[in-house]
């Protein structure tokens, strides 16, 4: 638990809830009025269906949640507030990983409220359809014309490009009205919808690192041509890994790394000793780019 600068004030820093025993994790404050309970659910730890008489405030800090209120299922992410009145039937679980969510109940239950009523249980629910494949199956719609905008790039080095008017026009047109306003559509529709799933769950570098991993095969591809005798596919891996590699530091420089420089002092300090070495590893210091920032941060 947090320190507590008066008598009676909580703080729990993020992330510090672990108790591995029962559904209720910890009990913050109770009174006569209320109890404020920190929640740490696991999928094999659920507040069953249950319906007591006290009014329930949740907040949800961690993790993904489906808080069954009356007899429908609300799935709940970070940041979500959920109020269920007094009397109505309520649970919650966590369906993967780890949630925690501050509950403040009021009047406090008592323990007979928590008693799983005969007969209440959480409702089926069914898969329902999958946004993922409605995506897929846009892409799959589009990859012919991705095939003629490679066909064209094969045919475009060495042809005088008068002759590809026609072509160039259709690809224009397919990359107007129907690359882009498929991408504008998830701009608008998915990202804000993963984004919501990524706070819960992290993971948000990990376009970065199959970048990476990109690179590593296609390195892997193009040593294999090279030692091949023809060479064959050498020309075109090497504009892939030029474009890859591009496209990687621009978002790196654009999108990433000026999220660093919301860290703290201590942690910038840290991080830029990790990088350049440390002290013991000052001397192996393998950039002037690094070295100047340092510099330049003080
Ligand atoms: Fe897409
Ligand atoms: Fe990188």
């Amino acid at each position: 638990m947090g320190e507590a600068p008066t008598a009676g004030v909580v703080v729990v820093r993020a992330g510090e809830v672990r108790s591995g025993e029962g559904p209720v994790a910890r009990t913050l404050i109770e009174s006569p009025t209320l109890r404020v309970v920190l929640l740490e659910l696991t999928p094999e730890r659920e507040l069953p269906p249950h319906r007591p008489p006290s009014h329930l405030f949740l907040s949800i800090l961690d993790g993904i949640g489906e808080l069954l209120a009356g007899d429908a299922i609300l799935w709940l992410s970070p940041g979500d507030v959920a109020v269920v009145p007094g009397g109505t039937v309520r649970g919650l679980r966590c369906p993967e990983g780890r949630l925690v969510a501050l509950a403040v109940v009021t009047p406090p239950p008592a323990p007979e409220d928590h008693r799983q009523e005969p007969g209440l249980t959480w409702p089926e629910q069914g898969q329902g359809p999958d946004p993922a494949e409605v995506i897929r199956q846009e892409h799959r719609g589009l990859m012919d014309g991705v095939a003629s905008l490679v066909h064209l790039a094969r045919t475009a080095s060495g042809t005088d490009l008068s002759e590809l008017g026609p072509a160039l026009r259709a690809a224009t047109h397919f990359l107007e009205h129907e690359l882009l306003p498929h991408a504008r559509a998830e701009e608008r529709l998915i990202y804000p919808q993963v984004e919501r799933v990524l706070r819960a769950c992290g993971g948000a570098t990990a376009t970065m690192e199959y970048d990476h991993r990109r690179l590593e095969a296609l390195t892997t591809e193009l040593a294999g041509a090279i030692s091949s005798a023809g060479a064959d596919g050498a020309g075109e891996l090497l504009q892939q890994l030029a474009t890859t590699v591009q496209m990687h530091f621009d978002k790196e420089e654009e999108l990433y790394l000026p999220l660093l420089g919301r860290l703290g002092r201590d942690d910038r300090e840290e991080l830029v000793r990790s990088l350049v070495g440390g002290p013991s590893g000052a001397a192996e210091s393998s950039g002037p780019a690094v070295s100047d920032q340092k510099e330049d941060g003080r």
